[in-house]
C-alpha cells in the first residue's frame, strides 16, 4: 500500500473544495483496511473513509488518514423463486452495480441509477432517488468496528434508516468501516405507483409510444396518468432497464455530472416539519409540494422552497444554486470552505425570512 502525502482534498471531493489531507491510501481489501487503521493509529492522527467524495464537503485541512475504499466483490449468495441476493465490496462503483443487477432484469435499485460514488457509502446516509432507498433491499453488511477491532454482519434493523439517515451518520455510533453490502433484488417487474417526476416522464413517453400505435391505448394512459398515482391496471408494468433509463435521462436534465461541474448532489435535505407548521404553509401556498411522513409530519421539498425563494441561479462567494434544480449548489470558482459557509448560511436566512423553515445541509462534513 502506497500512502499518499499532503494531497489536496479538493481532488477527492467532487465540491472540490477544501485544504489538504495529510495522508492517503487506497485499500483492495480487508486487510488494507486493518493496516491502514493500524498506520493511522501509530501516528495518533484520525482517519475518515472515502468512496467517490460525493456526498462529503471539506472544511479545512484534514490531519490524518483519509483512506479510499476500492474493496472489490460482486458475488451471488442465494436465488430463489421471487429474488436473489448478492454480496457487493463496498469499493465497486455503485452505478456499474446497478446495471449489471439491471441487466440480470432485477428490480429494487434501478431507480437508484446515475447515483455517483461507491456501493460502501449507499447505507451511510440511506441513499435514494425516485420512491427507492438501499433500506428496501439491504439485508446486511459487513464493518468493521473500531471500537473493538472486529469485523462484524449488521442486518437492516441494526443499520436503524430513515430519511437520508443511519447509525453511520452519528458521531456516537460512528465507528463501522463497511466492507460489503448484501441486497436482496427482486424477479418481479418494478410496479406503480412511481416517483410523481418519473411517472410524469413515463406517461410522457408511454404517450408518444401509444400515439405510434392505437391498441390499447386508453389502457396504457390510465395506467400512466392515473389519478394520485393510482393504476388501474395491475398488469401494466415497466422493466427494471426501463425505469433505469428513465431515471437516467431525468437525472441528466436536472442534476450535474460531478465530472463536469462540481457539486455535491442534493446540497439541502428536504426539511421535515409538524403537520400545523405545513399546513399553515399551505393556506399561504396552496401550491406548496409536501409528502406524509407520518401522523404528525410533513416532509417539504427543499428544492421547491429555494426555488420559490427566487434563488434558482443565483450565486455569491464563486457557488451557485444550479440554474436547472433549487437544490443542488454547484461550486463555480470558492475555493476555500468558508466561501460554502457563508453562501449557505445566505440560503438558509433567505429561506427562513420567506417560510419559516430551517434548512439543513445533506453532505457531510469532513472535518
Ligand atoms: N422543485 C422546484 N424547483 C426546483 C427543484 C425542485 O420547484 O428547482 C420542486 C419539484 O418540482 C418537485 C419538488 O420540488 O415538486 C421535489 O423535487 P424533486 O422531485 O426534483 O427532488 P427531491 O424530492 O427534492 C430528492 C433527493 C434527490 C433525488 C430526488 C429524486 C433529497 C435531499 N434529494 O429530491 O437526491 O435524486 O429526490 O428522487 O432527498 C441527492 O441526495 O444527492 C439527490 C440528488
Amino acid at each position: 500500500m502506497r500512502y499518499k502525502e499532503n494531497v489536496p482534498l479538493s481532488t477527492l471531493t467532487t465540491m472540490r473544495l477544501g485544504g489538504v489531507a495529510r495522508y492517503v491510501v487506497e485499500i483492495l481489501s480487508k486487510d488494507d483496511l486493518v493496516a491502514a487503521i493500524e498506520f493511522a493509529r501509530e501516528r495518533d492522527r484520525p482517519w475518515f473513509v472515502l468512496g467517490g467524495g460525493s456526498n462529503v464537503v471539506a472544511k479545512g485541512d484534514f490531519d490524518g488518514l483519509i483512506i479510499l475504499n476500492r474493496i472489490k466483490g460482486f458475488d451471488k449468495l442465494e436465488e430463489d423463486e421471487a429474488s436473489v441476493t448478492y454480496k457487493i465490496g463496498a469499493g465497486e462503483v455503485w452505478d456499474s452495480i446497478v446495471e449489471r443487477l439491471v441487466a440480470a432484469d432485477l428490480s429494487g435499485v434501478e431507480a437508484m441509477s446515475a447515483i455517483p460514488g461507491y456501493a460502501g457509502s449507499t447505507p451511510i446516509q440511506n441513499v435514494g432517488a425516485y420512491g427507492q432507498e438501499i433500506a428496501d433491499t439491504l439485508v446486511e453488511l459487513e464493518a468493521y468496528d473500531t471500537s473493538n477491532d472486529k469485523f462484524v454482519k449488521l442486518d437492516a434493523e441494526a443499520c436503524k434508516f430513515s430519511y437520508r439517515n443511519s447509525i453511520f451518520k452519528n458521531p456516537d455510533t460512528r465507528h463501522h468501516i463497511i466492507t460489503s453490502i448484501t441486497l436482496k433484488l427482486s424477479k418481479e417487474p418494478p410496479r406503480p405507483p412511481f416517483y410523481p417526476s418519473l411517472e410524469k416522464y413515463l406517461a410522457s413517453r408511454h404517450s408518444e409510444l401509444v400515439s405510434e400505435s392505437t391498441s390499447n391505448s386508453d389502457q396504457i394512459l390510465g395506467a400512466a396518468f392515473g389519478t394520485n398515482h393510482q393504476v388501474q391496471d395491475d398488469n401494466f408494468t415497466f422493466s427494471p432497464s426501463e425505469i433505469r433509463a428513465a431515471v437516467m435521462a431525468i437525472r441528466a436534465e436536472k442534476l450535474p455530472d460531478p465530472r463536469d461541474v462540481a457539486s455535491a448532489g442534493s446540497f439541502f435535505k428536504n426539511p421535515i416539519v409538524s403537520r400545523a407548521v405545513a399546513e399553515k404553509l399551505l393556506s399561504r401556498f396552496p401550491e406548496m409540494p409536501h409528502w406524509s411522513m407520518s401522523e404528525n409530519q410533513e416532509k417539504l421539498a427543499a428544492g421547491w422552497l429555494i426555488d420559490q425563494a427566487g434563488l434558482k441561479s443565483y450565486s455569491s462567494h464563486g457557488l451557485q444554486i444550479y440554474p436547472k434544480n433549487a437544490l443542488v449548489v454547484t461550486n463555480l470558482t470558492a475555493r476555500s470552505a468558508d466561501d460554502l459557509k457563508q453562501f449557505k448560511s445566505e440560503i438558509i436566512a433567505r429561506v427562513k425570512q420567506k417560510f419559516g423553515v430551517t434548512l439543513e445541509q445533506e453532505p457531510e462534513n469532513l472535518t
